[in-house]
């Protein structure tokens, strides 16, 4: 059989989608770890900063060199990158055969067919139902503990600085009825987590014979499959974050401790700005509500630096929120204007990129803080784990994370990969807790 290699860049759901992409080439091709060995490359791509494109142009370049000693090898790009460029990709990058949109990869078969006959090949479609919903989804991550699961799609919340709405479309949410199969599938292999996945999951909605599925609902239905199931969700949009939820998170032991929610900026003009449609005081009424209901709940949030007109004063008020919450971990960015987006049509992109790198600089000293201070109130505490692999440090180590998604490492002793344990912390850095 054909040998397909899968390189996936930018956020869990394209992981996701790179199963589902596995999957419908199941018949074929083989997957294969070594891209030296491949008769088709396919690289799922993420156009969320510049940064993440230049990356993409950069990995393809490289790929020149493998295409001329395999003439025959193919190449195909997928993904965020895919619909936002279209086939003007083809003049930067002649490597490519084929490209393909995140609602297009049923067509891939015929694509990849079609290309070989000569002319490159696209489609780049986007769908208001495409969910993939009954394709079971090829894993390879080989792990065997942990999968992601893809719940919903699309965007409809235009965040003026966000390209996510026009690369994946519209949102739509996946039946109920082959989510809760494909996690009975999961369980049936010895898996022992699942990551309900979305752009905005808590908008997740399913109506049916006049009954309603909500986000929570559908964790509650999750969650009473397996009380040896941990599971988790990503990403919630705070506008979202209703009472239903929290109170079915708190009620269920194995749906994790853990909540992303992003909050971008601390300053409600910059909110404004970027259309996050909540305040700074909604929000922190949405955290303090969390930590009423679960003080043990672990918050980690995305902030972006910079965005277009941000004031020294809105600044602060971004590494204000951020003490105030006390956030265990973040992802920190600085503002990239994307082209056709509000914020770049609107908004003129003015903060110097010197600057946008001092005050990202400083949203990164001040979470480093943050966390090593959280970790800090760890030491001592007793957490169950479930075990996710070997320790990249040494053989001897074992770790996993516990259920506020925070990493442990600890001694091997006897235990096996995909068990939970209790262990209890002795030391921490500001990224990782360590157990005797
Ligand atoms: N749907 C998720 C986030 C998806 S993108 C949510 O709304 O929470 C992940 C993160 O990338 C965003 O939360 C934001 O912080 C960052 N991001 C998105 N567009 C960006 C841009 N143009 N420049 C810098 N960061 C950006
Ligand atoms: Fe982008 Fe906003 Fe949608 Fe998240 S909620 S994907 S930041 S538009
Ligand atoms: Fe990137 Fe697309 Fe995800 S832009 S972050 S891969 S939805």
């Amino acid at each position: 059989m054909k040998k397909l290699y899968i390189e996936t860049y930018g956020c869990q759901m394209n992981f996701a989608d790179s199963e589902v992409v596995a999957a419908i080439l199941q018949d074929l091709y083989e997957l294969t770890q070594n891209v030296q060995e491949a008769d088709l490359i396919l690289i799922n791509t993420c156009s969320i900063r510049d940064k993440a494109e230049q990356r993409i142009h950069k990995r393809l370049h490289e790929l020149e060199a493998l295409k001329k000693k395999h003439r025959t090898l193919q190449v195909g790009l997928l993904g965020c990158m895919a619909e936002r460029m279209k086939e003007e990709l083809f003049e930067t990058e002649p490597i490519l055969n084929f490209i393909a949109g995140p609602d297009a990869y049923r067509d891939l078969p015929k694509l990849i067919q079609d290309s070989v006959q000569g002319e490159p090949t696209f489609n780049v479609l986007l769908s208001e139902e495409e969910t993939y919903d009954n394709i079971m989804p090829v894993r390879y991550d080989l792990n065997g503990v942990s999968a992601f699961v893809s719940i919903m799609r699309g965007c409809n919340n235009f965040c003026t600085y966000c390209v996510v709405p026009y690369t994946r479309g519209r949102e739509r949410s996946r039946s109920p009825k082959t989510i809760l199969m494909e996690v009975e599938q999961l369980l049936k292999e010895g898996y022992k987590e699942v990551t309900l996945l979305g752009q905005n999951v808590n908008s997740y909605c399913w109506e049916e014979n006049g009954e309603k599925m909500t986000f929570a609902k559908l964790m509650a239905a999750v969650a009473e499959m397996s009380p040896g199931l941990r599971v988790r969700f990503a990403t919630s949009h705070p506008k979202d974050i209703s009472d239903e939820l929290l109170e079915t998170i708190a009620k269920y032991d194995n749906i994790c401790k853990y909540i992303h929610l992003p909050v971008q900026s601390g300053s409600n003009v910059m909110l404004k700005r970027m259309n996050r449609v909540y305040t700074r005081e909604y929000y922190l009424e949405r955290v303090r509500k969390i930590k009423e209901l679960m003080p043990d709940c672990a918050i980690s949030t995305d902030i972006i630096a910079g965005f277009c007109g941000e004031t020294l004063e809105d600044h602060q008020q971004t590494l204000s929120i951020m003490r105030e919450v006390g956030y265990e971990y973040a992802y920190m960015f600085k503002y990239s204007e994307r082209g056709g987006t509000m914020s770049a049509k609107r908004f003129e992109d003015d903060i110097p990129d010197e600057e946008k790198t001092r005050r990202l600089e400083e949203i990164i000293a001040l979470q480093g803080e943050l966390s090593f201070a959280s970790n800090q109130r760890d030491v001592g505490k007793t957490f169950r784990v479930l075990i996710e692999g070997q320790s990249k440090r040494s053989a001897d180590q074992l770790y996993g994370r516990n259920s506020q998604n925070k990493v442990i490492i600890f001694p091997k002793g006897n235990h096996q990969i995909g068990e939970y344990i209790d262990v209890t912390v002795t030391r921490c850095t500001a990224a990782t807790l360590f157990a005797d």
